[in-house]
């Protein structure tokens, strides 16, 4: 064609580092070490939970995959075997909890999106899993649909409170998983929590994601529910790489004590237990796997004021 319109020249990207070849050469363990220590992140800490009610806790990181559904099954498993009494609520329309706690979503009436709902049904909705003292209230597609029924709705960001609301008195802990995006839901879970967990993969783009997440709380907490806070940031799937062991000290410097300990290690049988639907601690629980959660559900009991029987 004649007239064919020509596509000018793309802009240059300002680049954040100009690279040279050398600077892709692998850095000695000896040059790591000796790093500047950074800046530690001053994040705000959640509150003791009022006495008689249940922590709630949402556990939350908006990239996916990094292990949140798999850390809410195993830290609730191993604290409902030790005597607390916990509910999980998946805010998540992937519906994860049920199938990992061999539960058949296809087959529950009220789910999360009746608790959205009909916060008056919310006894109904929970399912008692395998596991005693821990109960389910599923996530499933239909909660694909509320979030565009929730724009409309005025206190749209307050309905899951009333959902919980009657059922607080009767757990020590409320766990509420969510989906990797900040939708209403999301929202709603932030503004009925106390606190959030972040799990982080020990890979390179960990600390953007959680000082992005980071501000997206100090927001919460500003206009919604100013008494949210953290209780902390834990490591999933760390392998023993150079470049894990690096983000390691990156985020141990930058998060200081709020880190809980251990990093879970990457570790084929807690990708393996979900398929079983059963926790690790019935799954393998013997695996690094089993091993690192039991020990950072002790860390987080600690920290939560449970006594662990
Ligand atoms: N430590 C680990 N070692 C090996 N595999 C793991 C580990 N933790 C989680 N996985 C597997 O990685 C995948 C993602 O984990 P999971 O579903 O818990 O992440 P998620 O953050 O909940 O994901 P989404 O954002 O999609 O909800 C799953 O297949 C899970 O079985
Ligand atoms: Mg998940």
């Amino acid at each position: 064609m004649e007239d064919e319109e020509i596509l000018p020249e793309a802009l240059p990207a300002p680049m954040v580092v100009e690279f040279t070849e050398e600077e892709f050469e692998t850095p000695e363990i000896d040059d790591l070490s000796s790093a500047e220590p950074r800046q530690v992140m001053e994040l705000p800490r959640a509150e003791p939970t009022p006495d008689g009610r249940a922590r709630v806790v949402t556990v939350m990181n908006q990239k996916g995959g990094v292990g949140k559904t798999t850390t809410v099954i195993n830290i609730a498993t191993h604290l409902a075997l030790h005597g607390v009494r916990v509910l999980v609520v998946d805010c998540d329309q992937q519906g994860n909890c049920a199938t990992g706690l061999g539960i058949d979503k296809s087959r529950v009436v009220h789910t999360t999106r009746t608790l959205f709902t009909e916060p008056e049904n919310a006894p109904a909705c929970r399912h008692a899993t395998a596991i005693p003292g821990l109960h389910l209230i599923v996530g499933e597609r239909s909660l694909v649909g509320i979030e565009q029924e929730l724009s409309t709705m005025l206190g749209r960001e307050r309905c899951l409170i009333d959902g919980l609301e009657p059922l607080l008195q009767h757990y020590d802990l409320v766990l509420l998983d969510t989906a990797p995006s900040l939708g209403l839901v999301t929202i709603n879970a932030l503004v009925a929590s106390d606190a959030v967990l972040v799990p982080v993969q020990t890979e390179f783009f960990a600390l953007e994601g959680v000082a992005m997440l980071a501000s997206t709380i100090r927001e919460v907490r500003r206009r919604l529910n100013p008494k949210l806070g953290f209780d902390g940031v834990m490591m999933t799937m760390h392998a023993p790489t150079l470049l894990n062991s690096q983000v390691k000290s990156q985020l141990m410097e930058t998060f200081g004590d709020l880190m809980i300990e251990p990093p879970i290690r990457r570790n084929i049988k807690l990708a393996e237990a979900p398929s079983e639907g059963v926790p690790i601690h019935i799954h393998a629980p013997e695996s690094n796997g089993g091993h690192d959660y039991r020990l950072l559900a002790q860390n987080l009991a600690e920290r939560w004021g449970f006594e662990l029987e």
